[in-house]
């Protein structure tokens, strides 16, 4: 690879074998808890099977999918956390409605973990929304990621430790954005990126960064085309 920015990725069958797993997750048990208290206080306007009255919309299928998904479990826990059930938001506890949200994503398809979902925000950033069978985010897409700036074999550069890809609405961070990276818990992925050498890499290794750049995913690899790579001026540590 040159100092350019390579235009597709496409075709790079060079490039290590990567791969992403969820970190974090809910746990059968929670979602059934949460169950329970859907029955009791939402179910009156969600009706019983989530699929609405009149009263007030589905939490489930196509349309609830696509008002929540690209984006994180965050958004949709502050919905609830802030203003459900409607009308007496206060009358459930953040664990009851955190065992709620397992359940929604449960009935949602998205698999089942090895711990409970918590009311943590970096925790639940962490979990995307997507609807069943498919990516959260389409390959091609502009997208942001935290991750720690790592060596690889030749003069390639690999993301470890990141954060689930977002959709980001510009190219290159903002000061907030930035601050922001600084201040996220890392993750789990993976990726391989594609014209690292342009910003000046060797310099940051070791580093937590903000990366973005276009998408793209399979099943044997996560690559990240660069449009921009910078540094939150923290070290990974362990
Ligand atoms: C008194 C009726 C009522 C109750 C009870 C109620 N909701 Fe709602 N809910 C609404 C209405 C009306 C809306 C649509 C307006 C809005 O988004 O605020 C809504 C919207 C939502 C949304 C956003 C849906 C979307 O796609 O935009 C979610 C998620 C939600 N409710 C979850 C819950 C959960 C979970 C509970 C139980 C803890 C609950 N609601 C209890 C009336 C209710």
């Amino acid at each position: 690879m040159g100092t350019s920015v390579p235009a597709k990725v496409c075709g790079l069958a060079a490039l290590p074998a990567l791969f992403a797993s969820a970190a974090f997750g809910y746990t059968i048990a929670q979602a059934e808890r949460g169950k329970a208290s859907y029955q009791m206080s939402c179910s009156e306007c969600h009706n019983s099977d989530l699929n609405g009255t009149a009263k007030a919309p589905a939490l489930h299928g196509d349309a609830f999918l696509k008002t929540w998904e690209n984006g994180s479990t965050y958004a949709l826990f502050v919905k609830l956390r802030d203003s459900m059930p409607a009308g007496h938001p206060a009358s459930m506890t953040e664990e009851e409605k955190v065992d709620v949200l397992a359940f929604l994503l449960q009935v949602n398809g998205i698999p089942a973990g090895q711990s409970e979902l918590k009311s943590d925000r970096n925790e639940l950033e962490n979990i995307q929304i997507a609807p069943k069978g498919q990516q959260a985010v389409p390959n091609f897409a502009v997208v942001r990621l935290v991750g720690c700036l790592t060596p690889g074999s030749g003069k390639s550069w690999t993301l470890t430790r990141t954060t689930e890809p977002e959709v980001a609405h510009e190219d290159t961070p903002t000061p907030a954005a930035l601050k922001d990276a600084a201040e996220r818990m890392l993750g789990a992925g993976a990726f391989g990126l594609l014209g690292a050498v342009a910003f000046k890499p060797e310099s940051h290794a070791g580093q937590k960064m903000e990366a973005r750049g276009l998408l793209y995913r399979d099943s044997v690899r996560n690559l990240l085309n660069l449009t921009s790579l910078e540094t939150t001026g923290v070290a990974c540590g362990n």
